[in-house]
């Protein structure tokens, strides 16, 4: 098993490019399930988590490939298969999303459930709501879910839960909604970019659908989609990670090919702790000097800050001029990376779904541990700004959702390689993402 070895200490200076998101790709591949005909995704990145789908594409009958320039084709040429496997759905959540697709175009899934993940538990309550809603006859089977729909009748739908709305679960009525009969209204749905992306995608692929990028969806289901060439949006993660990195080194890092709009809670959230940035409609720039003003972030659905990026911020924040607060409100449990960044020499205490962080002088490289994707990229910037070298071990989780990181960071001028460890053995399935 892999792990990455940094020298830390080097501030990161120069353009990296930001990669497809990942997050809009692995739905959009999904809602291919619904097409007729050939569709061509392109900017798709090129990771673990898509392998897997595509592997689960082929058992639902899709035929995909990729090209050499990287565009994924797919065409479904059977649609008698409904079993998404937990085999392959356990070791990542977001193969859930055939589950809209499914129903909506065959009338029947079987899709294991996920399960919970080192994020948090992680319920799909929302997403049954929103079939059941719409007729389907959903239960649980031995793990499974079983949903049947001889008809998708368009009604009203709310999908709002404890923690606010959801992506994916977004993601999987809508997929299933655009084929149903008459109109079908969703209330309080993430409007993330990602689930923008996809909504646009299903419009051109003949959905109709109105509202994209406020909290409610207009529906009027149609009798069947066709292929279409797609190019998915920027990775906004992604690209929030390197400009974290760029700011955690105090170093000068611009960040092309993304969609500055996008991480704009990021930005100003920057701009607050003193670093300097500077932005245009495609790309953003940080520089760093010498201290952070300390802050407090709460994570909120977009356009807030960002989940996805809290434990980036934090490794950050521990290099703080005072007090820093961390407040999750997505994920109450999604501190993994405290514990390792402790290791590191920050320090840091949890209360509750909060992290108090006061702010330390320096960090220094350790042996750390990956938990998750987004607390492997906060190692992993940790160590490319503490002192000395830092190890971070089970980097798979990073294979999950970074395209190439290694080659990007060591083009910024990070000192770091990927080395294959033997001796660590895999931990239990893990599903995060
Ligand atoms: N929730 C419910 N019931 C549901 C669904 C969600 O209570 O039926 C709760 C969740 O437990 C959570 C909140 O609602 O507290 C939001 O969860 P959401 O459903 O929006 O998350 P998701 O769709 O499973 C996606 C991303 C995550 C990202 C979250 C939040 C994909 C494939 N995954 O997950 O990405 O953190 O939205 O923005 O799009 C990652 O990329 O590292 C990652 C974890």
């Amino acid at each position: 098993m892999d792990k990455f070895v940094i020298e830390g200490g080097r501030p990161l200076r120069g353009e990296v490019r930001c990669s497809g998101s990942k997050n809009s790709a692995l739905p959009i591949l999904a809602a291919t399930l619904l097409c007729d005909g050939e569709c061509v995704i392109r900017g798709v990145p090129r990771l673990r988590d898509v392998d897997t789908l595509l592997a689960i594409l082929g058992e639902l009958g899709a035929e995909t490939r990729r090209e050499e320039n990287g565009d994924i084709v797919t065409r479904v040429v059977d649609l008698e298969p409904v079993t998404a496997r937990y085999e392959l759905v356990s070791t990542m959540r977001a193969s859930f999303c055939v589950l809209g697709p499914l129903v909506g175009r065959r009338r029947r899934a079987r899709v294991s459930l996920p399960g919970g993940c080192v994020i948090g538990i992680r319920p799909v309550d929302l997403h049954i709501r929103g079939l059941r809603a719409l007729g389907a006859d959903v239960r649980i089977d031995a793990g499974y879910i079983v949903a049947e729909a001889p008809r998708l009748r368009g009604t009203e739908i709310y999908l709002g839960g404890q923690f606010g709305s959801t992506v994916t679960g977004t993601g999987n009525v809508l997929m299933a909604a655009v084929l149903a009969e008459g109109r079908t209204v969703i209330d309080n749905v993430a409007c993330e970019p990602e689930v923008q992306d996809l909504a646009r995608f299903l419009v051109a692929t003949g959905a109709r659908i109105e509202g994209i990028g406020t909290h409610r969806l207009v529906v009027d289901g149609v009798k069947t989609l066709h292929g279409v060439e797609w190019t998915v949006i920027p990775d906004r993660i992604e690209a929030g990670t390197f400009l974290l990195a760029g700011a955690i080194t105090r170093g000068a890092v611009t960040v092309t090919g993304c969609l500055t709009e996008h991480v704009s809670s990021l930005l100003a959230t920057l701009r607050e702790i003193g670093v300097r940035v500077e932005s245009a409609p495609t790309q953003c720039r940080v520089e760093a000097g010498a201290g952070f003003r300390p802050l407090h972030v709460t994570t909120l659905p977009y356009p807030g800050f960002p989940t996805d990026l809290q434990a980036q911020m934090m490794a950050l924040l521990c290099l703080g001029d005072g007090i820093s607060v961390v407040t999750e409100r997505i994920y109450p449990d999604r501190f993994m990376h405290v514990a390792e960044l402790n290791r590191m020499g920050a320090d840091i205490r949890k209360e509750g779904s909060t992290a108090l962080i006061h702010g330390v002088d320096a960090l220094s490289g350790a042996k750390v541990m990956a938990s998750d994707l987004r607390a492997s990229a906060a190692l992993v910037i940790a160590g490319l700004a503490a002192g000395g070298e830092t190890e971070v071990q089970r980097v798979y989780h990073i294979d999950r959702g970074y395209d190439r990181i290694v080659e990007k960071l060591t083009g910024l001028g990070a000192c770091m390689e990927r080395v294959d460890d033997k001796k660590l053995v895999a931990s239990a399935t893990d599903s995060e993402g």
